[in-house]
């Protein structure tokens, strides 16, 4: 880090360090780790990789809101530490064999130093590595002594990725389960494919315009899939019908709400409590009208108010057993039109104003 003293490291790293430890979100920390990775050792750039076994290949996220980049696992200088647990400092990759120059073409960069860490977990295994590119000052290649400040801040953080690790699986393998659970009730009503993770993907996006935080928006996203589980309980001849239904045939398909919300209410999980909330509010309007119960105006929870939008939004948009998929200008109108009765008046401005955003999901 050529003039960079201890002092100045010890500070980095304690500024760095607690907000390392707090961060539970893998894409936050692999970009908090790559700022203070950059910091340490004087690097132009500098990024973490995780390996990906499923798929042989390692994963990275540079920014937020950027999506993750991938690289096959035995590429480049990134795949020689990978795969032989050797650290590298090379003075310039283009006179290295290993060097894969594909990602400086595409990205118009041109890398010359360049030097990798292998992370380890407790066992000792080797589960990602620290690359950090072109030294920014004289003699413009890294040192051993920035082998050493880079493999300092691997070991550091060994405990937290793990445990984000572990974070990030579980939270994955919950919202897969929730989205085959949602499905199972999509599929019985023969509804359009992908109609549940559609809806999941509206919600989100009209929670966060609402201004509801990332966390309160995701867990919207994960419950959405469930909001007509309920729809398990009502018979074929109902769900699949292609005419229209009876007075009576209507009450029972009604029920599909209340049906849902007993399915999932007795769970203590914060998550399912809300899929219970959507599954028996997302059919009430704003002005009372709807169903179960006649609830209107701020009484509906936000997260069934949410959903009521996306939910008609989806199958207005596309083709069922009993219509006709409508044009883009005939569902606009029905918002419109139903603008402060059937939905809350901001919900529906949400969706006009940010409408091609909605189109590209269901898209
Ligand atoms: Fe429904
Ligand atoms: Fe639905």
């Amino acid at each position: 880090m050529g003039d960079c003293n201890t002092n100045n490291i010890l500070k980095l790293l304690f500024s760095y360090m607690p907000k390392i430890a707090e961060e539970r979100k893998m894409d936050g920390l692999l970009i908090l780790m790559a700022d203070l990775g950059r910091s340490l050792v004087g690097a132009d750039r500098c990024s973490l990789w995780l390996v990906d076994e499923q798929k042989s290949e390692l994963w990275t996220k540079v920014a937020h809101g950027v999506a993750e980049l991938r690289i096959p696992s035995n590429l480049g200088f990134v795949g020689y530490t990978l795969n032989s647990g050797e650290s590298l400092c090379i003075k310039d990759a283009y006179e290295d064999s290993r060097f894969d120059s594909r990602s400086d073409l595409k990205t118009n960069y041109h890398t010359k130093s360049v030097l990798t860490v292998p992370l380890k977990n407790s066992e000792g295994r080797i589960i990602g590595v620290f690359q950090a590119i072109n030294k920014k000052e004289p003699p413009y290649y890294f040192s051993s002594q920035d082998i050493e400040y880079l493999s300092l801040t691997a070991v550091y953080s060994e405990k937290t990725i793990e445990s984000a690790l572990l974070t990030k699986e579980l939270e994955e393998t919950q919202a897969e389960i929730l989205y085959m659970l949602g499905e199972v009730s999509e599929h019985r009503s023969k509804e359009t494919a992908d109609h549940v993770m559609r809806v999941a993907a509206c919600c989100y996006k009209m929670a966060c315009y609402f201004g509801l935080s990332e966390y309160e928006a995701n867990q919207i996203r994960l419950a959405a899939p469930l909001h007509d589980l309920g729809k398990v309980g009502i018979p074929d001849a109902i769900l699949q019908k292609t005419g229209k239904f009876t007075p009576e045939e209507y009450e029972v398909m009604k029920t599909h709400t209340v049906l849902g919300h007993h399915l999932l209410r007795n769970s203590s999980r914060k998550l399912l409590q809300l899929a219970a909330e959507m599954a028996i509010g997302h059919h009430e309007h704003w002005n009372g009208s709807g169903y179960p119960s006649g609830l209107s105006g701020e009484k509906i929870p936000l997260s069934s108010r949410i959903c009521a939008v996306a939910d008609v939004f989806d199958a207005l948009m596309s083709t069922r057993c009993y219509k006709e998929a409508w044009s883009e200008d005939m569902v606009k109108d029905f918002f419109i039109k139903q603008r402060n009765s059937q939905f809350q008046k901001e919900l529906v401005d949400i969706l006009l104003s940010h409408w091609d955003e909605f189109i590209e999901i269901y898209k």
